[in-house]
């Protein structure tokens, strides 16, 4: 099946670049899809608490024998925690029955709320502290990174953004590349392949390297060096998604595909979403 790459990060520390994605999975459904991932070989899997099935993830990392440090753990900061993310990491931390997350990220920025620069401040604390390995932030614009680089000197490991063949971020992705900043992409199927997997670009790269159109495109994320977190609750699916390391697209697949980008957004834009 290919080797599994790894991505190291600004601070050192090292992620899978391809992880499973656990979002509208309830806590059910969440220790079968990890059970399986595990088994096909996937090592990093991606929650947060506003997903409300951190208790399954836990439980499914407790059931696996696979040791907790070749595993990476993702969770996130909710938005009305700004203020108080020690006590919501502990909270999550707790679900998950671990003593550590390896990636603690601040999910939203919230400017109307304007407190994520406070809550950078206390990830920083946390990290010292040994609770999470490593921090970032999701769904940053450029401001929203100038802002807590400025303030406190730290760069974000990570910052998750929406990113699919729909929506490329090539600026901010490029801006982040110049800061040091890994960028994973989330809904990198732009959510089950609504107007990719279709489209006549992706199915002719299908054909011609013999993969899916979900491989396809999990490979774009990859030759193009974004961390991807592809979610599926689907036995086959998970499998298909990592099948994903034995082989390459070409430099004019890669064109080709940097074509089909219209800048259309599945969620919200950052600068106004404010839901606590
Ligand atoms: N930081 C943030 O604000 C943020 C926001 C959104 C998402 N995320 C993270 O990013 C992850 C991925 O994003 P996402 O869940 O929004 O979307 P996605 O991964 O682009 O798509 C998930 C959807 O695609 C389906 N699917 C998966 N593999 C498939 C395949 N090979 N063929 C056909 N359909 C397939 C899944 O169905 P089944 O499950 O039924 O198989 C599910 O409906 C999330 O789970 C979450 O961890 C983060």
């Amino acid at each position: 099946m290919g080797q599994q790459t790894i991505i190291k990060l600004v601070d050192e520390n090292q992620m899978p670049q391809l992880g499973l994605g656990v979002w509208k999975a309830s806590n059910e459904q969440v220790v079968g899809a990890i059970h399986t991932a595990l088994e096909v070989g996937y090592r990093s899997i991606d929650t947060a608490a506003m997903y409300n099935n951190e208790e399954g993830v836990g439980k499914a990392l407790k059931e696996s024998a696979i040791p907790r440090e070749e595993i990476f753990v993702t969770t996130k900061l909710w938005n009305d925690r700004h203020l108080d993310a020690s006590a919501a990491l502990q909270e999550s931390l707790a679900r998950l029955q671990l003593d550590y997350v390896d990636l603690y990220l601040i999910q939203w920025p919230v400017p109307e709320q304007n407190h994520y620069v406070d809550a950078w401040k206390q990830l920083i604390e946390l990290k010292e502290a040994g609770l999470t390995r490593s921090i970032g932030v999701c769904n940053f614009h450029i401001e929203h990174l100038q802002k807590v680089i400025q303030e406190t000197g730290v760069v974000p490991t990570i910052n998750q953004i929406e990113l699919h063949p729909l929506m490329q971020q090539r600026q901010l992705h490029s801006w982040n590349a110049t800061h040091h900043i890994t960028t994973e992409s989330w809904s990198p199927l732009s959510r089950g392949g609504k107007g990719v997997f279709n489209s006549p670009l992706v199915e002719q790269l299908a054909i011609k390297h013999g993969k899916t159109p979900a491989q396809i495109v999990i490979r774009w994320h990859l030759e193009c060096g974004m961390i991807v977190i592809p979610k599926s609750v689907t036995p086959s699916r998970i499998k298909e998604n990592f099948d994903v390391f034995d082989f390459r697209l070409e430099k004019e697949d890669l064109a080709a595909m940097a074509e089909l980008d219209i800048g259309k957004r599945i969620g919200p834009n950052p600068d106004n979403y404010n839901q606590l």
